[in-house]
């Protein structure tokens, strides 16, 4: 029997725990929501009796009053890395191949499949048994803490059952209910109902207005409707008001533990999900295991034809190795792991209107055609612009300016134009013409040539400043020599003053010719220059990117094929750029994980009297490029900021958003996105809002631009 607050406080956050659980994790609930309510109010009006009683895992401490601050950056502590997709029966066959060639003969592996949860990926940690901190993925090495939203998903338990001892990490998708998502849209729509009845009455009293030659009232904005669940989940967990999180109807499914070496769990995907569920988190039923290839076939093809069925959204079938032994055998690469896969369903298809067919310049002069359109809506998102690969491809699929088209949308970003729908033409004398290729650059007017069997044209001037412009931002960008401040923005401006004309032209830079290079136009109409700090910096990066590691300088230059992981494995086969330049076909093809389009790429870069005239520049500009790998310090710059914070308003003139971000980060600092008490400084640029006077108020040091980079320099 029940006697004191405590106990009935304990019981009742019991129960209230269980039936969440029926709920959500069995989705077979044992009381009605009227019930369920009304055990909630019970608690709360007991912890209102005995406040000191009230803990964080409380079901009633879901959402905090105080809505939440900025939302923090935190690096996980192990990567969440990204899938790589199959979109055939015969990709995810030569997923099966492969993974059984790296497996001995005698462990053939069997797999897991999933649905793939259209959602956002989370990772979740508790610490004895309590929620104690959610994190989104963001770019899979850092993402945001959002915590307080996380607690406001009912479906996300505060307490595990049967707590793990210690530290444990889960990882899964937050994602919204169709249902919940069509009601955010009823709900805009209604209130649009209200406004566009405002908006009525606003006009009938601007025609008596304008009448008396008065000023009108402007009418109110409508929203626009949500594109679909994952957009309005995503809109959610961005805003810092737990309470909407809350009303929205967010729900979660798991699907992995990532725990230190104690729990990792030893037989794989099943007991992982088996697991989850014990401690009470939710995991999506619908789960199989696979024998074989065939099995996760129809797998994906039985639930393909279902997913309507479904009450939340997939995009595909996310296929796993079941045995977590076979797992690490197979590894992972920097961004996904090579035991799993997504299947993705087939893209989605809209028609919409060519406007005109443009071209763009890459970096290796390839001149290539690409579709301007009539903005429309596809899978989530408007799209304007989709890729025509090629001339040839356009010419051969007659593809005209001013045709209906079909775009669709193969599972990734880059939308592409599968067909003209050549009985919508206008045949007549005003109705589209064939694609005729230009035949000279678009940037420089220099004539294309297109080299004997090859589809793609390119802009034959080394010089064309399109070119440079992409070849000398991806010299500089992180990933490749990492040389801080030389953005595009700067980039830009280097070439389009004829400051620098080829990517060498870096190192002939100085302070006799950096400072007064013009970057943009104040919004007094003053020409902003890169000036002196500024300058001084960038000249103190480049001159320290002289002795980057080789494989930056590799990836660096650009060579066709070849990514970032190609330049490490070349970087530490031949140890010297000396021995990479002169290496033979054969050496270069008989490097494992190199394949012959790599090497026939690198070997024909190397053989080109241009690369060889640049290579020799950058020798002289003192550019040496060391064979030493990467240690973990040489990238880092050291920890000058420690842990000051700080919040970015307005528009920078010259360091894009992400530049100062990472300028500041890179330093140990870090960047919130509200002003709070928190915040050391407020970095205040053109046409910043309510920000910097909340800065004031709040008695926190306003930096300019300037003083940001002086601040960095130290
Ligand atoms: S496993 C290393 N399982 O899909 C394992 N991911 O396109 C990585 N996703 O980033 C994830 N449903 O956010 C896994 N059942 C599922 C999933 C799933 C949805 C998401 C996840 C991942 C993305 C990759």
């Amino acid at each position: 029997m029940v006697t004191n607050p405590f106990q009935q406080i304990a019981s009742l956050r019991d129960r209230i725990r269980h039936h969440e659980e029926r709920y959500y994790v069995y989705d077979d609930p044992e009381i009605s929501d009227v019930e369920f309510d009304a055990l909630m109010r019970e608690l709360r009006a007991l912890e209102k009796q005995h406040p000191d009683l009230v803990t964080p895992v409380s079901p009633t401490q879901r959402v905090s009053g105080r809505s939440t601050a900025a939302f923090e950056s935190v690096a996980h502590a192990e990567p969440m890395l990204s899938l790589d997709n199959a979109y055939t029966e015969g990709e995810l066959r030569e997923f099966g191949q492969r993974v059984r060639d790296a497996l001995e003969p005698e462990s053939a592996p069997s797999y897991i499949a999933e649905l793939k949860i259209d959602g956002l990926g989370i990772a979740l940690t508790y610490e004895g048994g309590q929620l104690l901190r959610g994190v989104t993925r963001g770019d899979g090495v850092q993402g945001e803490d959002v915590t307080a939203n996380v607690r406001a998903i009912r479906a996300i338990p505060l307490q595990l059952s049967h707590a793990p001892r210690g530290t444990v990490e889960v990882r899964g998708e937050i994602y919204l209910p169709r249902t919940s998502f069509e009601r955010v849209n009823e709900e805009i729509l209604s209130k649009n109902e209200d406004i566009r009845r405002t908006n009525e009455d606003i006009e009938r009293k601007n025609v008596a207005l304008n009448r008396e030659g008065k000023t009108p009232i402007s009418t109110k904005a409508l929203k626009p409707l949500v594109a679909n669940p994952r957009n309005a989940a995503a809109g959610a967990m961005r805003r810092k008001e737990p309470a909407l999180v809350a009303k929205r109807g967010l729900r979660a499914w798991m699907y992995q533990i990532v725990a230190d070496t104690a729990m990792l769990v030893k037989d794989g995907q099943v007991s992982q999900l088996e697991k989850l569920r014990a401690w009470a988190l939710p995991v999506e039923r619908h789960w199989k295991h696979c024998e074989d290839i065939d099995a996760v076939l129809a797998f994906c093809r039985t639930w393909e034809s279902r997913r309507s069925s479904l009450e939340f959204d997939i995009d595909g079938v996310v296929v796993k190795v079941r045995a977590e032994e076979q797992r690490l055998r197979l590894g992972s690469t920097n961004k996904f792991p090579h035991w799993a896969i997504a299947f993705k369903f087939r893209a989605e298809q809209v028609t919409t209107r060519l406007k005109a067919i443009a071209l763009q310049v890459g970096r290796t002069g390839a001149v290539t055609p690409y579709a301007v359109m009539e903005p429309v809506l596809l899978a989530g998102s408007t799209i304007s612009r989709a890729t025509l690969h090629n001339a040839e491809e356009v010419i051969r699929k007659d593809i005209r300016a001013g045709d209906v088209v079909l775009v669709e949308k193969g599972g990734d970003v880059i939308p592409k134009i599968v067909k003209a729908i050549t009985s919508q033409r206008d045949t007549g004398p005003n109705g589209p013409r064939p694609f005729v290729m230009p035949t000279s650059c678009p940037e420089c007017a220099s004539r294309l040539v297109r080299p004997e069997g090859e589809v793609v044209w390119r802009c034959a001037n080394v010089a064309c400043p399109a070119q440079v412009r992409r070849a000398l931002t991806h010299f500089a960008s992180r990933r490749a020599m990492n040389i801080e401040g030389l953005g595009e923005k700067v980039v830009d401006a280097l070439v389009s003053e004829g400051v620098v004309k080829n990517v060498d032209d870096l190192y002939e830079l100085d302070m006799s010719t950096l400072p007064s290079v013009q970057l943009s136009w104040s919004s007094k109409g003053n020409p902003i220059r890169i000036g002196e700090i500024r300058s001084k910096k960038i000249l103190a990066e480049i001159a320290r990117s002289r002795n980057n590691e080789l494989w930056r300088f590799v990836f660096g230059l650009g060579i066709r094929h070849v990514g970032e992981g190609a330049a490490r494995v070349l970087s530490t086969t031949f140890g010297s750029l000396e021995r990479l330049r002169s290496a033979s076909l054969g050496e270069l093809e008989s490097v494992p994980d190199i394949g012959p389009v790599v090497a026939a790429s690198v070997r024909d870069y190397f053989g080109q009297p241009e690369t060889l005239a640049l290579l020799e520049a950058f020798r002289s500009a003192g550019v040496d490029p060391s064979q030493a790998l990467e240690t973990p310090q040489s990238s880092r710059r050291p920890l000058t900021l420690g842990e000051r914070s700080f919040v970015l308003t307005g528009t920078l003139a010259t360091l894009s958003r992400s530049e100062a971000r990472r300028a500041i980060e890179e330093r140990g600092g870090r960047v919130l996105s509200s002003v709070s008490k928190r915040a050391s400084y407020v970095v205040v640029g053109d046409n910043a809002g309510t920000k910097a006077n909340k800065a004031k108020e709040l008695g926190i040091e306003v930096l300019t631009e300037e003083a940001l980079l002086e601040l960095l320099e130290q």
